[in-house]
Parts: structure tokens; sequence; C-alpha cells
């Protein structure tokens, strides 16, 4: 493996949904991460999976060339380079899975397939003040919602995680009822921040253990809005703050009160939160207030590093790098690995 006086370089790709993003590290330190959004998909509602393969083969480029321009790196300084194996939506994992392996090959240098799950988990790991192990990390993401136990950079176990939809499924589905354009939960978010979290109530589900759901809150969301849609046709507009403040408010203690029970049970003060989900602000600050309540020592990654990037990809391959754990170039994307 080359080692470039610049030390041990490491390009990451990330590719498994809508955002095409590529990262540049040196011993672990994030030199670069570029995200291209995919805004083709606003207009349909949801992710079109075969669009965002033609965008991904767009960027992909691009992206990658900005990320080695920003980090002041050429081909012959890159160590490894890094990919987004699983899971995610196939054709998107295709293009970068297949830029990775065409990128090993032709530079002869090692290839690294990352999980994106335990790459969310690990962006909390960027920053110099990291939390130490054993921690605990709540993954809030569009297709993910789970409860960690992270005993090193590699060994992670699953505590609890959701039965049904995600959280961050819950934010953009009930942001479609609401007639929000998707990606809805950040304008959740930005809605909520004038609206009363307290003024209506959303059920929590009684589910037993660490596991979460979220299917019963979007059906009592579907029935308030149309019961009072049904008394005042323009209900939704007169209180769309407050309708987003209390479906808001809702999730995040739905999420929160099973974290707390995971540190409770397992006595672990170290505490994260990872996933686009946890770039909204109620969590971040209900997460914090709950921190100090507990005495825990909490952890959220920075904006940029909470939804879809490679700079998470980069990070993990780093671990996996110092291990050793590299993929021959039979190595295929997946997209439903679990871990
Ligand atoms: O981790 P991520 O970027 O992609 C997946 O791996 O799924 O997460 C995307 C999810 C979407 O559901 C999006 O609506 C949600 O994260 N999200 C937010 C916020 N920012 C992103 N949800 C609530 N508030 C936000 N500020
Ligand atoms: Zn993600």
């Amino acid at each position: 493996m080359q080692f470039s006086e610049k030390g041990t370089i490491i390009l990451a790709i990330e590719s498994s949904c809508d955002e095409t993003s590529a990262s540049v590290c040196s011993d672990g330190k994030i030199l670069s991460n570029f995200i291209a959004n995919q805004k083709i998909h606003e207009q349909y509602g949801g992710v079109v999976p075969e669009l965002a393969s033609r965008a991904h083969m767009q960027n992909i480029v691009p992206v990658v060339d900005a990320a080695m321009k920003k980090a002041g790196c050429s081909h012959s300084d890159l160590s490894a380079i890094a990919f987004t194996q699983a899971p995610g939506l196939i054709g998107s994992l295709l293009v970068g899975t297949s830029f990775a392996k065409s990128l090993s090959l032709a530079l002869n240098i090692p290839l690294i397939a990352v999980h994106h799950m335990q790459a969310h988990v690990l962006a909390n790991l960027i920053p110099e003040d990291k939390p130490n192990f054993p921690f605990l990390c709540l993954t809030v993401s569009g297709g993910h919602t789970q409860i960690v136990l992270c005993d090193s950079p590699l060994k992670m176990k699953v505590l609890g995680e959701t039965l049904d939809d995600a959280a961050g499924e819950a934010f953009d589905k009930s942001a479609k009822l609401l007639g929000l354009p998707y990606p809805g939960g950040p304008l959740i978010d930005q809605y909520a921040k004038n609206g009363d979290p307290k003024k209506f109530q959303f059920p929590e589900p009684q589910i037993p253990g660490l596991d979460f759901s979220f299917s019963g809150l979007k059906t009592s969301i579907l029935y308030f809005l149309k019961d009072n849609k049904k008394k005042d046709p323009e209900f939704v507009d007169k209180n769309l703050p407050d309708i987003c403040a209390s479906i808001q408010d809702r999730i995040v203690s739905i999420l929160l009160h099973k974290l707390k029970k995971a540190a409770i049970t397992t006595g672990i003060k170290d505490v994260c939160i990872a996933g686009g989900v946890s770039a909204n602000s109620a969590l971040r600050k209900a997460f914090v207030e709950l921190g100090q309540k507990m005495k825990w020592n909490t952890f959220i990654p920075a904006f940029e590093y909470c939804t879809d990037n490679a700079a998470m990809i980069a990070i993990t391959a780093y671990y996996k790098l110092k291990h050793g754990d590299f993929s021959d170039l039979s190595v295929g994307p997946n997209a439903r690995a679990e871990w």
C-alpha cells in the first residue's frame, strides 16, 4: 500500500440514495467533503431510483475532482479508495461501487467496502472530541431508526430498531400529509420553530423493549387532519407551525424515551446521535437537555456529517484500513445487508 508524505490518504465515495458525495481524509482527519444534492426528486414526492442512478453518474466525476482539489491531493497520494457498499438503492450503490473498483484497479490501491449505517454512527469519531467506548448511538435516518451499542469502531450491536417506518419516514410522510414537498423533514423543522409543540397531542406507541414504531403515529396524523379539515378546509394553512411543532415533539419524545431506557439499562454514559434526522433542531436541543439531566457525555455530528455524506465513509474506512479490512474486486453492492 502506498503512504504519501501527506499521511494515509483515503478517497471515499457515498452514493447510496440521492446524494453523491466524495471526501478525502488523511490519517483520520477530514480534508474535504463535497455533497451534490439531487433536486430532481422534489417534483415526484420521493426518490425515483432510476433518476437517482443517472444523477449519480453525472455527478460522481465532478464531485470526486472537487474533493481531491480541495484536499490538495493527486491520485498518486491515495493509499486506498472506500465506498458505500450497503444498504441503499441498488442502482445508486452500483455507481459508487463501480467507480471505486475502477479506480482501485487503475491505481493499484486497496478497496474498502463500508456499511452506510456503521458510517452514520462513526460520524461521531470525526471531531477531536470523541465519545469513549463503549458508547450508545441513536441512528435516525430516512431508512433506519436504531439504538446501537458501539464497543469499538468496528464492533457494534443493534439493541433496538424500528418495527415499521423509520424516524425520517415519519417526518417525510407527515410532511406529505400536510402537502409539503419531499423531503419534508427539514421543512417540518423550519415551520415548527414558530409553533407550539403542545398544541396538539399525538399518541406515543407502547412498544416493549428498545424497539420503535412510527406507523401508528402516521395513521393518527392522517385521521387528525381528515377530521379537522372536514370542520375547516383551511385548518392546515391556519395551523401549520403548531401542527409541525406537535408532530416533531412527539417523534422526538418517542426517540429520546427509548434512548434514555437504553442508557439506563446498559449504564453507559457516552451517548451520541447520528443520521439525517439528527440534523433536526428540536431533537438536538432535547437530546442535549436530556444528557445534562442524566449526566451523559453527549455527542452530535456537525450538520454536514448528519445527512448522507462521504466523510463518514472516509472515517469508517480509516478504521477498517487500520484493521487491514479490505475487499477484492469481486465485491458488489448490496441493497439490504443488515449488520
Ligand atoms: O441519513 P439521511 O441523509 O439519508 C438516509 O440514509 O436515509 O437521512 C435522510 C432523512 C430524511 O427522511 C430527511 O427528511 C431527514 O433525514 N431529515 C430531517 C432533517 N434533516 C434531514 N428530519 C427532520 N428534521 C431535519 N432537520
Ligand atoms: Zn444515511
